[in-house]
């Protein structure tokens, strides 16, 4: 026993002194802290993104999805509101949905044994239930009652909707805080939303190099070479980096130059600065909410990233699958109320995303070079994050790092890591 304890007690002091400037290695490949991250943040006191309700708009509509590595399913019930059920039957614990998407009907029945349950997961009858001529079947006191679908809270914000394991997680505004709530409704305004497309990628690098990612400026004015070029983005643009109390939360936003390639791109590269655009379409924005900004990476704590890039509008899900990977499933959406015009520009710019986008085309390649050079490192070396100084604030520029050392002071706290110093 002693052993154990002791190697719990070496896996919350792997932080040094130096607090977030130094993120140990070992948080993205151990196997016994990706298992605690499972049971403390996926099925622990969070709230995680699960889908939109426009993609089940009809009773008996589901969708899969995952919390961590539980497969759920996000139902639409007869009363137009909407359950988040394990997809997994309490009987023998076969998955109860294979397809991605599609219609229920009035009940879920599992394929193996045909346990049905109501859409929000109560258990009605099964098959044989009393035996035959008396024999076999359930005894009579087993209490249907107890043996329903696990049922997750679930709380919906103008069209996206959560899920919580946690019975007793804090209210959906108050996880999220009041400064997030404005962010994440100035683009979530209460509209109704419609589905442009999916995108699905397996990344082979631990989830939290993901989240870490899209609260990186710095790198995205370096690495991402479409955005430089065309001054879709770059590091001297006016922009402003926030983090929530918490510090788990972020989001970054810049507004864009008029001129395409006049801004300091600080002695970065261009590949080939003679290329030019014939389609100018695909990075001009045409304004659509109230204020200049065109670009706003939105994260939320754990896994949910928020992304409106001129016109192409998604929620990018992380989910864990193992230490060394994850997948990415983009959703593109737009509002009902788009026109035409719209329509055209939120797929055209939608090539500038997803698994081979102008741009995060290149993120997922840096991601995969980031864990391939951190595996098998021995215990007690670090990232350094210094960049932007050592604290966690919010900025009004975007050469720093302060979001990502956000992410891990929230980590930290709701992993139980002793916390360094800063
Ligand atoms: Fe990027």
């Amino acid at each position: 026993m002693d052993g154990i304890d002791n190697q719990d007690k070496i896996e919350k002091d792997i932080w040094s002194d130096a607090g977030t400037t130094r993120v140990p290695f070992e948080v993205y490949q151990s196997p016994k802290i990706y298992a605690d991250e499972l049971e403390k943040i996926f099925y622990g006191p969070t709230w995680n993104y699960v889908g939109l309700e426009c993609e089940i708009p009809k009773a008996g509509d589901f969708r899969r999805n995952f919390i961590g590595e539980r497969e759920i399913l996000l139902i639409r019930k007869e009363d137009g509101n909407i359950s988040v059920v394990e997809n997994r039957c309490a009987h023998r614990g076969a998955q109860l949905c294979q397809s991605l998407s599609g219609n229920t009907g009035t009940a879920i029945m599992c394929p193996y044994h045909q346990w049905t349950y109501t859409l929000d997961g109560v258990l009605t009858g099964m098959p044989f239930k009393r035996g035959i001529n008396g024999k076999g079947g359930l005894n009579p006191d087993f209490d249907m009652q107890n043996h329903g679908l696990l049922s997750l809270r679930v709380e919906t914000l103008n069209g996206v909707v959560f899920a919580s394991f946690d019975k007793d997680v804090a209210p959906l505004k108050t996880y999220l805080g009041n400064n997030m709530e404005k962010y994440f409704t100035r683009i979530f305004d209460g509209r109704g939303l419609r589905v442009v497309g999916y995108e699905r990628q397996v990344i082979d690098c631990n989830w939290k190099l993901q989240m870490e990612n899209l609260k990186d400026p710095y790198h995205a004015g370096i690495l991402h070479l479409f955005l430089i070029s065309f001054g879709l983005f770059r590091l001297d643009q006016e922009s402003k980096c926030l983090v929530d109390d918490s510090k788990g939360h972020s989001v970054l936003m810049t507004a864009k130059g008029t001129e395409e390639g006049k801004e300091d791109t600080g002695g970065v590269r261009i590949a080939a600065p003679d290329f030019t655009l014939t389609d100018h379409d695909l990075i001009k924005p045409r304004m659509e909410f109230p204020d200049n900004i065109t670009l706003s990476i939105q994260t939320l704590f754990p896994s949910i990233i928020v992304q409106a890039q001129c016109n192409t509008l998604a929620t990018r899900h992380v989910i864990p699958k193992g230490p060394g990977s994850h997948e990415l499933v983009w959703t593109f959406f737009g509002f009902e109320d788009d026109d035409e015009e719209m329509r055209d520009l939120r797929l055209r710019q939608a090539n500038l995303m997803g698994s081979a986008g102008y741009v995060t085309l290149d993120d997922a390649e840096a991601l995969e070079f980031s864990q391939l050079g951190l595996t098998g490192l021995p215990n007690g070396q670090s990232a350094v994050l210094e960049i932007g100084g050592t604290d966690c604030e919010s900025n009004d520029h975007l050469v720093t790092e302060s979001l990502i050392r956000g992410f891990y002071m929230r980590y930290r706290d709701v992993m139980g890591h002793e916390s360094g110093t800063k």
